[in-house]
């Protein structure tokens, strides 16, 4: 099985690839662009391509290259904060950037995704907690929007082409690797401080 991971330098996606690796899953390749990833957290046994996926040249290339079967989608513009002050930004990397990636995919055997959505973003305003996956999707930021419309583009993509999708929706992941001072950093903020003995 030929398995891309976009985002495979960071925090989620490198040990994506490193699980993927690590169960014999089959060819493992990367595409990160550092703007956020790390070289030092890209798993030696895959194949990395580092590239921006605002550059649709580039990814069809990578594309072309890889021939993903399955593209497990990491990748993302994630700063909340950033995709208020700069939707098009926001919407260049976390739609244009999957659109990219997928367009050019499907043509090369494409047969699955698995997308990082946000548990977070996605609802907006929560008439009720906790919050069902059935609660109505009310995003009131560009990154809960870009992500919103990737899910629907999925659905468009399977009814068309019959590409399979699973689209989770994160809460705030922890965990080794993260960078503390990023977005949905809060749980390892907590940790940092009680380690300090600040409480
Ligand atoms: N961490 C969380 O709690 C959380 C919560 C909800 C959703 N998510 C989603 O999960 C995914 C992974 O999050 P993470 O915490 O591992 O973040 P991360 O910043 O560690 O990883 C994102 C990766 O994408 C790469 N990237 C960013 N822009 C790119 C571009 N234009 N072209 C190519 N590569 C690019 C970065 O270099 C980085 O390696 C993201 O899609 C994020 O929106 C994360």
């Amino acid at each position: 099985m030929r398995i891309l991971v976009t985002g495979g330098a960071g925090f989620i996606g490198s040990h994506t690839v490193d699980a993927l690796v690590a169960s014999g899953a089959g060819e493992v390749s990367v595409l990160d662009n550092f703007s956020a990833g790390k070289r030092h957290q890209v798993n030696p046994k895959a194949t990395l391509y580092e590239i921006d996926l605002r550059d649709a040249a580039a990814v069809a290339s990578v594309v072309e290259k890889a021939r993903p079967e399955i593209i497990v989608h990491l990748a993302a513009q994630m700063d909340v904060r950033r995709s208020v002050a700069d939707p098009a930004f926001d919407a260049q990397v976390n739609v244009v950037g999957f659109l990219n990636l997928i367009e050019s995919a499907r043509k090369h055997g494409l047969k699955r995704v698995v997308f990082s959505s946000t548990g977070g973003a996605i609802y907006g305003e929560q008439d009720e907690f906790p919050c069902t996956e059935d609660h109505p999707k009310r995003p009131v930021s560009p990154y809960g929007v870009a992500k919103l419309a990737t899910e629907a583009y999925l659905f468009f993509y399977k009814v068309e082409y019959g590409i399979d999708y699973l689209a989770l929706r994160f809460g705030n992941v922890y965990g080794p690797r993260q960078d503390p001072h990023g977005e949905a950093g809060v749980i390892s903020i907590f940790c940092g401080k009680i380690l300090d003995g600040q409480h």
